[in-house]
């Protein structure tokens, strides 16, 4: 065993005794920010967390620790963060004893990191993402009174071999790869998550293998960009569309999605490998982010609104209506009216069946920071305005090609209305609501739909 796992279990095992001397197990909360893949972090220090014994509230207020996971893509996610830290420092005054930790993206910028150990002298944790297995050896620390700030400025952390606590029992996220190279203007992911890692072939079908084994019906492959798995694999050269047929071959009944999938490298062979795995869901999130060349250019995205079309279109001459999800930056500085209009063209061409649409954030050490940005933020809102109002025809629009259809739906929860009704996706990632009972949760069903609106589908079951 390499010595820094043995390292870290002896930590695991300091802090357990010290745990398990309590009358009942101190108990931790953890809030995640942000992404998937920062929900998948936050799953491994819960796994951690209860190695060392520790048991689990929902409420931050009655919590012996609490951790924040942090999320930096945008400014509005870490004022969050801050303002809640507000709240802990209420909560500690009340508790004393109470151990307060900062991880993820926000930590992982010095500047950050320093402005909270400096102005936020309540907290007793500081650590970047990388340092995710040094969490026993940091909360041991801390019980000795020490404080802690664990962060590297290059995350190269695979952080392999840590036990997950799964918030889901059917829908399991997947990392197959870390960090990003490829340096979007805007974009402060590079900085904060480092280069890209791939993780093993092997590995990663091991893992989905236990899943599937153990009753997980959803694996969501994750990545900052999946398309570039396997580059900086040396001896298992295995490129994404290969690694989607592998897992596809897994036996079991589930669905693999995965997220996110950059432009400049959706390759026809990779669509070619959605269309022929069965187990593949026919969705693709392809984040476009503009419609203008001239902005796509300015943000380093190194493909043009032609070459995006071509991707679509090849699947479309596959599956006509093969489903499309996009991120879109809205207002990037000096965004022009002209711009922001063929921003709207992409969005009718492609006709999307989702659209996740932020306005552009400033983000400190990229490269779009320092561009003087002439366009008011009036203007970026009314903007906003009009590309919702525009999705939601086209989702009306589109949606109607499902009434009538029976689509596989797995069931993920209740639904709005309470006990009796159902809510899940369908393999396009699409809301499906319809009745039946809580017993389908977690499970595949038909359901054929009767009417469609612009966020949801509405269905009713139909027995096999
Ligand atoms: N401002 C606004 N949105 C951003 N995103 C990334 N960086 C920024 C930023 N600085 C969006 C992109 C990306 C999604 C995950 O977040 O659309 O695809
Ligand atoms: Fe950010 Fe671009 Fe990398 Fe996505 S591909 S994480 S937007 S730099």
């Amino acid at each position: 065993m390499p010595e820094k796992a043995i390292d870290s279990q002896t930590y695991i095992e300091y802090v357990k005794r010290i745990n398990d001397s309590r009358i009942s197990p101190p108990l931790a909360h953890i809030h995640n920010y942000g992404c998937q893949l920062n929900v998948s972090d936050g799953e491994k220090m819960k796994g951690q967390l209860m190695k060392m014994g520790f048991g689990f509230t929902d409420s931050a207020e009655n919590a012996d620790l609490v951790l924040f996971n942090t999320c930096a893509v945008r400014e509005g996610a870490q004022e969050r963060v801050l303002g809640n830290l507000g709240f802990l420092k209420h909560y500690k005054e009340l508790n004393k004893n109470m151990i307060i930790g900062i991880g993820g993206c926000m930590t992982q910028q010095s500047q950050v990191a320093e402005k909270i150990k400096q102005s936020y002298r309540f907290v007793d944790l500081v650590f970047g993402t990388g340092s995710i297995s040094k969490l026993p050896q940091m909360i041991y620390d801390v019980y000795n009174g020490r404080k802690c700030c664990e962060h590297t400025e290059n995350d190269l952390s695979l952080n392999e071999g840590i036990e997950q606590v799964r918030d889901s029992a059917f829908k399991a996220s997947v990392p197959i790869m870390y960090g990003c190279n490829n340096f979007c203007t805007y974009c402060i992911v590079p900085y904060v998550r480092g280069r890209e890692r791939s993780r093993s072939p092997r590995l990663i079908i091991d893992e989905v293998t236990k899943l599937v084994d153990s009753g997980y019906k959803e694996i969501m492959l994750l990545g900052q960009n999946v398309n570039s798995y396997g580059n900086d694999l040396e001896d298992e050269n295995t490129t994404f569309p290969q690694l989607l047929r592998m897992i596809n071959d897994i036996p079991g009944e589930f669905i693999i999605r995965f997220m996110s999938s950059h432009p400049k490298d959706a390759t026809p062979e990779l669509i070619d490998a959605i269309i022929e795995c069965p187990k593949a869901a026919k969705h693709l999130h392809l984040p476009v982010q503009s419609g203008s060349n001239e902005i796509l250019d300015k943000m380093n995205r190194r493909y043009t609104v032609q070459k995006y079309l071509e991707t679509v279109d090849y699947a479309r001459s596959k599956i006509s209506d093969f489903s499309f999800t996009t991120d879109i930056i809205v207002g990037f500085p000096n965004e022009s009216n002209e711009d922001f209009e063929k921003t709207l063209d992409i969005m009718r061409t492609v006709r999307y069946d989702n659209i996740y649409s932020f306005i552009y954030s400033v983000r400190e050490g990229t490269k779009a920071a320092l561009i003087e940005d002439r366009t008011p933020h009036s203007e970026k809102q009314e903007r906003m305005q009009r590309l919702l109002e525009l999705q939601r025809e086209i989702s009306t629009q589109s949606y109607k090609r499902f009434e009538g259809r029976v689509l596989d739906v797995l069931v993920d929860s209740t639904g709005r209305s309470g006990e009796g009704s159902l809510t899940g996706k369908s393999n396009e990632f699409v809301i499906v609501n319809f009745s039946g009972d809580r017993s389908l949760i977690g499970n595949f069903v038909k359901v054929k739909i009767t009417k469609a609106h612009n966020w949801a589908l509405d269905g009713e079951l139909v027995e096999d």
